[in-house]
């Protein structure tokens, strides 16, 4: 992978972080994205701190505009973005009628509209090239609907897979492939805020037994980003310890 351009948005923590190492590690030049100010541009500092060559930016994927310039500026210092990894987003929890219509917008906003934001404006990157990797970071509610309480998550995560396979399609006389995993229970901060007995709940539904570390989902990404997955495209690749089997 020497020298391919990969932008990772939510990559300031979590999946995300881990992704962007990994990418790093395997010699990609890393594009980090977050929301919140300065903490991608810290995350890409910790990285570059190892040897990888990273840079970090303070963008929100919900805003059209704001992600046009942002993947504008990429291509003016790249000249180039092989990868996009769109993993940044965001929970709601509550009920049907706790939830307000804001918690479901900003949901969708994040989650939706911000990887269909992302793939507007660099798949027309990837398109000249006529090679790009795009993996969208989806979840096992994609398939099971929520079941931590957040009326919003699943049904995003659901649009993302089928988002993901019909750019397939568009994208694929490009030479771009674009895919997703599911993760489930993996250790971040989205997953510590669950409670103790959630927790007891989410891993008595693992035939494995246990959570599932970033690391292992960065190392599916890389895989899916790689040339040898070069004949996977619209695939949604679970990462769940077993906990569904589609
Ligand atoms: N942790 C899990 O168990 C789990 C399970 C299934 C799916 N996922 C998915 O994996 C991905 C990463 O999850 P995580 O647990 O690392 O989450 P996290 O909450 O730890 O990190 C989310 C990242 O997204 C960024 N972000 C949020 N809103 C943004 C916006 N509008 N624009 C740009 N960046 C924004 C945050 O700053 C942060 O860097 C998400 O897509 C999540 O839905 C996680």
């Amino acid at each position: 992978m020497e020298a391919r351009v990969a932008v990772v948005t939510g990559a300031s923590r979590g999946i995300g972080r881990a992704v962007a190492e990994r990418l790093a590690k395997d010699g990609c030049r890393v594009v980090l994205v977050s929301v919140r100010a300065g903490a991608a541009e810290d995350a890409a500092e910790a990285i570059a701190r190892t040897g990888g060559q990273a840079r970090g930016f303070s963008v929100d994927v919900a805003r059209y505009k704001d992600v046009e310039q942002f993947v504008e500026q990429v291509k003016k210092e790249y000249g180039r973005i092989d990868i996009l990894v769109n993993n940044a987003a965001v929970i709601r929890r509550g009920t049907l009628l706790s939830v307000t219509e804001s918690d479901w917008d900003a949901v969708m906003a994040v989650n939706l509209k911000g990887p269909f934001n992302c793939c507007k404006f660099v798949a027309p990157v990837m398109m000249e090239q006529r090679w790009g990797r795009i993996v969208n970071v989806a979840s096992i509610a994609a398939h099971t609907g929520d079941i931590t309480s957040a009326p919003g998550y699943g049904p995003s995560k659901a649009g993302l897979v089928n988002l993901t396979k019909t750019l397939a399609r568009e994208l694929a006389p490009y030479g771009i492939t674009v895919n997703a995993v599911a993760p489930h229970a993996i250790e971040t901060d989205m997953s510590a805020q669950w409670s103790e007995e959630r927790r007891r709940q989410v891993l008595q539904g693992i035939p494995l037994g246990r959570m599932g570390r970033p690391e292992e989902v960065a190392a599916a990404v890389a895989f899916l980003a790689s040339d040898e997955a070069g004949f996977i495209t619209g695939a949604t690749l679970d990462i769940n310890g077993g906990a569904w089997m589609g």
